[in-house]
C-alpha cells in the first residue's frame, strides 16, 4: 500500500494551493465556504456547461482556474445533504478521493448550503477517502506501473469543517476502522505463497500492540482436542494448520463474549475433488472470513470497544497430495459427530465445524458469528451484492440486518429447516459434507448448524461479497474487506456496555 495521507481538520479558509474540493448540493447549490474558494463565481457557469447537477458522487473539475493559485478546483455532488447517512458521507469521501490524482496537497471543504456537517460526518468523509485510496501495489517493482494503478495519494488532506476539534476526535476513533478494513484487504489480496497459515499468525500477532491477547494452537494441540474434521482438510498441505484465538476484553470482567469465527483457508485447490483451472487463483482469497475477523478485532481494540470479543480463525491449506483426504473418507469431529467427506472441496464447513464447537465449548459465548467464503452457490443466489445470512436466532439476525444496512455491507436472510437438514444425512456416518446440487449455500449452513447447539449463532456466506465484488465509491480493490465495518457496527450498536 502507498503511504496513507495525513488527515488534518481545520476551520474554513479559502485554500491557495494544490487541489480544492468543494461539495455541491443537488441542483448545484454551494455553501458560503465553498463560494469563498471561487470568488469569481466560475463554478456555477461550469455546472451549467457540463450539466452538473450535484448528484451524489458526480464531479465538475476546473483546471488552473483563472485568478486563483489553485491547481484545480473540483466540485463533488452531495445529492440531498439531509438524506446522507453515515455510509453516504463515506461515499462522498470516496468520490472526493477519486479526484485526488497527482495532487500533493488537498483541501476538502466539508460544507453544504444550509447544512453544517457534524464532527461524525466529517470523520466519515475522511474514512471514505482513505478506504477509496487503498491500493494493493506492494508487488509492483516499477514505480510507473504502481502509479498507473494507484489513484495517487496526496501527502496531506485537510478537511475544513465547522468544528475541527470535535472532528479530529471523531476521526481518531474511526481511523482504527480504516486500518482494520485495509488490513483485511491486504490479507486477502496477498497471494497464498506469501500468506500461509504461519504468515496469518504473524499478522494476527500484530494486534498484541493494541492489547489483544493472542493464543495459537498447533496441529498437535488440535489433535489432542479431537479436531478430526479440521485436520482432515490440513493433511494434504506441507504447511501445517494453525488456530488463532484473539481476545479483546473491553467489557465487564467475566461477561460472556461475542465470538467471531473466520474461515481461513489460505488456498483452496479443492483437494482431490480438484477445482478446474479457470479462476482457481481467486482461491487465495478463501481466507476472507478470517481476514474480516482479524480486521474487526483490530478495529474494536483500536477504539477500545466496551465489549468482550473473542475472534477465532482457522488457518489451513486445502491441497492435493499423496496424504490428502479422499472422497469417501469418514472423519470424527471434536463434537464426536462423524462426517463422510463426499467432496474434499466442501472443506470450509469441515474447518468451521470444529472451530464453532471449540468456540462454544471453551468460551460459552453470548452469541457466535461465523464468516466464510463457503459456497459458490451463494453467488448464484445473491450475486455480489448481498452476503447470505443464516441464523437460529431472530434477534441476532435482526441486529445483523440493521448493521448491514447501516454500513451497506448488505445481508439477505436465507432459510434453514428440517427439509434442508435431511439433505446432508448419509447411510455411512452422522452426516455428509455436501447436500447435492440444489440449495448449496443452505445445506452448507445446515451442516454448520449441527455444531452450534442452542447458542445464538449466525453464519455469513461472504463468497460473493468479500472477493471480486464490483468496485464502489469506497472500494476499488479485489478484496473488499467485507465484514469489518459490519461487525464493528454490530458490536457498537448492540453489544457494548455504556
Ligand atoms: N471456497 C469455495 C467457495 C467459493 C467459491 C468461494 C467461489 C469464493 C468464490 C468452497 O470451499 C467450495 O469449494 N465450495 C463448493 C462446495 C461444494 C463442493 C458442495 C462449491 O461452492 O462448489
Ligand atoms: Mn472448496
Ligand atoms: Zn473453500
Amino acid at each position: 500500500m502507498p503511504p496513507r495521507p495525513t488527515i488534518a481538520f481545520a476551520k474554513f479558509a479559502p485554500p491557495h494551493k494544490g487541489l480544492a474540493v468543494v461539495l455541491a448540493a443537488e441542483g448545484g447549490g454551494l455553501s458560503d465556504a465553498a463560494r469563498g474558494c471561487d470568488p469569481a463565481g466560475v463554478l456555477p457557469r461550469a455546472f451549467s456547461i457540463t450539466a452538473f447537477g450535484g448528484k451524489l458522487a458526480a464531479a465538475c473539475e476546473l483546471i488552473a482556474p483563472d485568478g486563483l493559485q489553485l491547481d484545480r478546483l473540483v466540485a463533488v455532488g452531495a445529492g440531498k445533504p439531509g438524506e446522507l447517512d453515515d455510509y453516504g458521507w463515506m461515499r462522498l469521501g470516496g468520490a472526493a478521493a477519486a479526484q485526488f490524482r497527482r495532487s500533493t496537497e488537498v483541501t476538502v471543504v466539508a460544507d453544504l448550503p444550509d447544512f453544517a456537517a457534524t464532527a461524525e460526518q466529517a470523520a466519515n468523509l475522511a474514512v471514505g477517502m482513505l478506504l477509496r485510496n487503498y491500493v494493493f501495489d506492494d508487488h509492483k517493482t516499477r514505480r510507473e506501473d504502481a502509479d498507473a494503478a494507484a489513484p495517487g495519494t496526496p501527502a496531506k488532506v485537510t478537511i475544513q469543517c465547522a468544528n475541527p476539534t470535535a472532528a479530529r476526535r471523531a476521526f481518531a476513533s474511526a481511523s482504527g476502522l480504516v486500518d482494520g478494513v485495509c488490513l483485511a484487504r491486504d490479507l486477502v489480496n496477498e497471494p497464498a505463497n506469501l500468506m500461509g497459515p504461519s504468515e496469518m499468525v504473524a499478522r494476527a500477532r500484530t494486534l498484541e500492540t493494541l492489547g489483544v491477547e493472542i493464543e495459537v494452537l498447533t496441529e498437535k494441540e488440535m489433535r489432542k482436542l479431537g479436531m478430526g474434521a479440521f485436520l482432515g482438510v490440513a493433511q494434504g498441505s506441507a504447511r501445517p494448520p494453525r488456530l488463532v484465538v484473539m481476545r479483546w476484553n473491553g467489557g465487564r470482567k467475566g461477561a460472556p463474549p461475542v465470538a467471531l469465527v473466520g474461515k481461513g483457508v489460505v488456498f483452496d485447490s479443492g483437494g482431490i475433488s480438484i477445482k478446474t483451472a479457470a479462476g482457481m487463483e481467486d482461491m487465495k482469497g478463501d481466507m476472507a472470513g478470517a481476514a474480516a475477523v482479524v480486521g474487526a478485532m483490530h478495529a474494536l481494540a483500536s477504539r477500545k470497544a466496551k465489549a468482550n470479543v473473542v475472534g477465532l480463525i482457522g488457518c489451513v491449506e486445502n491441497m492435493v497430495d499423496g496424504l490428502s483426504q479422499r472422497p469417501g473418507d469418514i472423519v470424527t469431529s471434536m463434537s464426536g459427530q462423524t462426517i463422510e467427506v463426499i467432496n474434499t472441496d466442501a472443506e470450509g464447513r469441515l474447518v468451521l465445524a470444529d472451530m464453532l464447537w471449540y468456540a462454544n465449548d471453551r468460551f460459552k459465548p453470548r452469541l457466535m458469528i461465523d464468516l466464510a467464503t463457503l459456497t459458490g452457490a451463494v453467488i448464484v443466489a445473491l450475486g455480489h451484492h448481498h452476503a447470505g445470512l443464516y441464523s437460529n436466532d431472530d434477534a441476532l439476525a435482526a441486529n445483523l440486518m440493521a448493521a448491514g444496512s447501516a454500513t451497506q455491507e448488505r445481508l439477505w436472510r436465507m432459510p434453514l429447516g428440517p427439509d434442508y437438514d435431511k439433505l446432508i444425512d448419509t447411510r455411512n456416518a452422522d452426516m455428509k459434507n455436501t447436500g447435492g446440487r440444489y440449495a448449496g449455500s443452505i445445506t452448507g449452513a445446515q451442516f454448520l448448524r449441527r455444531f452450534v447447539k442452542d447458542t445464538p449463532w449466525a453464519h455469513l456466506d461472504i463468497a460473493g461479497t468479500a472477493i471480486g465484488s464490483p468496485a464502489t465509491e469506497v472500494n476499488q480493490s479485489w478484496a473488499s474487506g467485507f465484514g469489518v465495518r459490519l461487525l464493528d457496527r454490530l458490536v457498537r450498536d448492540h453489544y457494548e456496555t455504556r
